[in-house]
């Protein structure tokens, strides 16, 4: 495919890229584009930020790897515990990674082989989780009690998948199985569905059936993280996952995650019951991005980008009730998203009634008009620290060019 991951190709040809600073990206053709989709939200802090480059430049000019701890090593350790309310922490390379460790440490802690996982949740490539990610409802059986699909290839061991959103069917699992399910992992807003937000009292209650029946919760918030807020969507929305997992807008661009949590479930790794090795884990140029964002990512700067998130999806949410469009606006954090359906999408089986014709439509159209965001329909926009004023208007101003197209 000519694509180093097959996210990066897409219908009719990917677009190469040779240059970023801040919210803008310069293609091979010297084209600029506004960058909306922001390395799905590895660069929060935008391109080349100076103070990521700055702490990376430092750690350069002292050493690449050591494969020893560090000062940086420990102090980006302590700044991630510190911001997320975490014990103890441990850092990897991916998102995939991040998400694997914890699964596994869920079942070295307690001993237990199952899992249970949301049905369409995306959480990367290890086998267990890509049970069910973006299964075809030929397979997926009822939405009440969905089949775990397994995709070829994979040999993902006991996977049980629930509806997001939907406590009966989560409470009708852990009753009937609850003695072999080590953990359930979720994202605490989905973020690859577009975006789809928990309902009222929904994680509270998961966290409470989780606490009855012995199983452990894990919050994938590779995506969530900082762009959710300073303290990740847990805090945010106030229920304290068992294990959290971290990539992308923790790093300032550099290739990093983690995994953390209670210490009592960590000492599964000092201890050796869950083996955690990686040659690169917590590099110093991963560390430096750590410390930098940590820096950047306050709550006032986040919170400033967040109002600019929210100047868009009021201005955007006025346009479709202007068009009458079959559509409305999601945000989180610094993300939004139109989801191109009249009413809310609650979980994977809504989100597969969406009107996905459009939605490629309005990102292609995006796409010929200069602007940027990820590919795959399911994705949101993302407002950077990079981004102003200026970038809001450009994308709303866009939005309504195409209201104004759909209805002529
Ligand atoms: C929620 C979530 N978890 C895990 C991953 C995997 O992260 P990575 O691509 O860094 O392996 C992703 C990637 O998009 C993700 O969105």
């Amino acid at each position: 495919m000519g694509v180093p991951s097959s996210f990066q190709h897409w219908d009719p040809y990917p677009i190469s890229i040779v240059s970023a600073q801040g919210a803008y990206m310069t293609d091979v053709d010297g084209r600029e584009l506004l960058d909306l989709s922001m390395g799905f939200g590895a660069m929060l802090a935008g391109h080349l930020n100076p103070e990521v480059v700055k702490e990376t430049k430092i750690a350069l000019e002292q050493g690449m790897l050591f494969v020893t701890p560090s000062p940086i090593s420990r102090d980006a350790a302590e700044r991630i515990c510190r911001r997320f309310a975490i014990d103890q922490v441990r850092f990897a390379n991916s998102g995939t990674e991040a998400t694997m460790y914890a699964v596994r440490l869920a079942k070295a802690f307690t001993g237990k082989p199952a899992i249970v996982k949301i049905e369409g949740g995306y959480h990367g490539s290890y086998d267990p989780l890509t049970v069910s990610a973006k299964p075809s409802l030929d397979l997926a059986g009822p939405a009440e009690d969905p089949h775990p699909v397994v995709p070829e290839g994979t040999n993902p061991g006991v996977v049980f998948v629930v509806p997001f959103n939907n406590l009966d069917a989560l409470e009708r699992r852990f009753m009937s199985d609850s003695s072999s399910i080590a953990c359930l992992i979720l994202e605490p807003v989905l973020e690859n569905l577009g975006i789809v937000l928990p309902d009222e009292g929904y994680l509270a209650a998961v966290r409470e059936l989780c606490d009855r029946y012995g199983i452990l919760l894990i919050f994938d918030e590779v995506k969530t993280g900082l762009t959710a807020g300073a303290g990740g969507a847990a805090q945010r929305i106030g229920v304290k996952p068992d294990l959290i997992c971290l990539a992308k807008s923790i790093g300032g661009g550099i290739p990093v995650a983690a995994f953390g949590g209670r210490k009592e479930i960590m000492d599964a790794v000092a201890d050796g019951r869950m083996a955690h090795f990686g040659t690169f884990n917590g590099n110093p140029l991963a560390m430096a991005g750590v410390r930098a964002i940590d820096r950047i990512c306050t709550p006032e700067a986040l919170g400033a980008a967040e109002a600019l998130n929210l100047n868009a999806l009021n201005r955007i949410s006025t346009i479709i009730d202007e068009y009458e469009l079959p559509a409305h606006t999601v945000g989180f954090g610094v993300k939004g998203c139109v989801t191109w359906s009249e009413t809310p999408v609650r979980n994977y089986r809504d989100y597969k009634a969406t009107d996905f014709g459009v939605a490629e439509l309005s990102w292609l159209w995006s796409l010929n008009r200069g602007i940027i965001t990820p590919p795959g329909l399911d994705e949101q926009w993302l407002i950077s620290l990079a981004h102003t004023q200026k970038e809001i208007d450009i994308l709303v101003e866009d939005f309504r060019e195409i209201a104004v197209a759909l209805r002529s």
